[in-house]
């Protein structure tokens, strides 16, 4: 039997998950322990309330996945937790828990790369065709990565400041809807007629880079001068605006790096890949130039266990191991 079963563990921000995944493209267990509920009333994650849920989960779910699997430990070929990025209290919950782990039952270790994860989560859904171009586009992130082969990735646009998740939970924020916004501004903006004429943040002609933090300051100012002129404002005209200027700036950088680095197919990952206005977008431009585009479903778009063990399956095969001297790293690089 060449069968490999991946133990993954994600830990980095406000869900505490454990998965198993089967030669790196079959989920067998996906368990998430959502915390959402004790960040809510703070409007954001709090990260010692993170880490305090992390600590009480983490041997459930990992107990509970094994349970889903119906597997005992000694049919695992290896662990994969997430190293970095993320609060670092939160990270050091799941990369102990994995050095536990793999200690208790003599299994290689191996450190993930979360956003690695974001993307190898479309593995666990279609097959990854190279050259490939993804957005990663979530609470904490918002990049673009091309990858040439499998387990290679290059950075070629960042966000310069907020990520787009961020500055959409930040204008929900003014506009008094609850946390996490994102969904919220979604389904407003689709009930707007006239949407607010908010700037669209392009940088420099050739950057792939992004910016969120102008845009959303354009929010705020707006919001402020009609309150001071006691003029009415329209949630979702403001919704609407505001989720026009980040489709149109990620389409078009999207589009434009798919096209220049020439790719057999562009994916989408992260929490804010599940926004309606910019997948329509997104899906309707790629079938105009013929380029397959996907995104995973819901589930597998936000924090998941499921891909870092498929991320971790991929660096398992290629031989990539961690040692027991593994530590979280808030800041990891790709
Ligand atoms: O990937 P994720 O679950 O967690 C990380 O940040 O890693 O992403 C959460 C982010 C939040 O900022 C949330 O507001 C945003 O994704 N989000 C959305 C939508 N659903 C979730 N943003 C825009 N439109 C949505 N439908
Ligand atoms: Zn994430």
């Amino acid at each position: 039997n060449k069968d490999r079963y991946v133990l993954g563990i994600e830990t980095s921000c406000d869900e505490t998950a454990a998965s198993i995944v089967k030669n790196g493209t079959e989920i067998v267990a996906n368990v998430v322990a959502s915390q959402i509920e004790s960040h809510k009333r703070f409007g954001g994650v709090v990260p010692e309330i993170a880490s305090r849920h992390h600590v009480e989960q983490i041997t459930i779910v990992i107990e509970e996945a094994l349970k889903q699997a119906e597997m005992v430990p000694e049919q695992l070929h290896a662990v994969a937790v997430t190293e970095g990025p993320g609060l670092v209290g939160a990270l050091l919950v799941g990369v102990n828990a994995a050095k536990a782990f793999a200690f208790a039952h003599q299994l290689p270790l191996i450190g993930v790369h979360h956003i690695a994860g974001h993307i190898y989560a479309n593995r666990l859904e279609q097959e990854m065709q190279f050259p490939l171009l993804a957005l990663v586009i979530s609470g904490g992130h918002t990049e673009l990565i091309y990858m040439k082969e499998h387990g290679s990735f290059e950075v070629i646009g960042e966000t310069r400041d907020d990520a787009a998740g961020e500055a959409y939970d930040k204008v929900a924020r003014t506009l008094n809807l609850p946390y996490p916004g994102g969904p919220h501004i979604d389904r407003l903006a689709h009930t707007s007629s006239n949407p607010v004429p908010f700037p669209r943040v392009w940088l420099e002609e050739d950057t792939y880079d992004f910016s969120f933090s102008g845009l959303k300051s354009a929010v705020l100012n707006y919001m402020h001068n009609a309150t001071q002129r006691g003029e009415e404002v329209l949630p979702e005209d403001v919704a609407a605006g505001f989720q026009n200027s980040v489709v149109e700036v990620v389409t078009g950088k999207t589009l434009r790096a798919a096209e220049e680095y020439k790719v057999q197919q562009v994916i989408a990952a992260g929490g804010v890949a599940a926004n309606k206005g910019l997948r329509n977008s997104l899906e309707k431009e790629f079938k105009k130039l013929g380029i397959p585009f996907y995104i995973p479903s819901l589930p597998l778009c936000t924090d998941n266990a499921a891909m870092i063990a498929a991320a971790g399956s991929v660096m398992f095969e290629k031989g990539i191991r961690s040692n027991m001297a593994m530590n979280g790293r808030p800041g990891m690089e790709m």
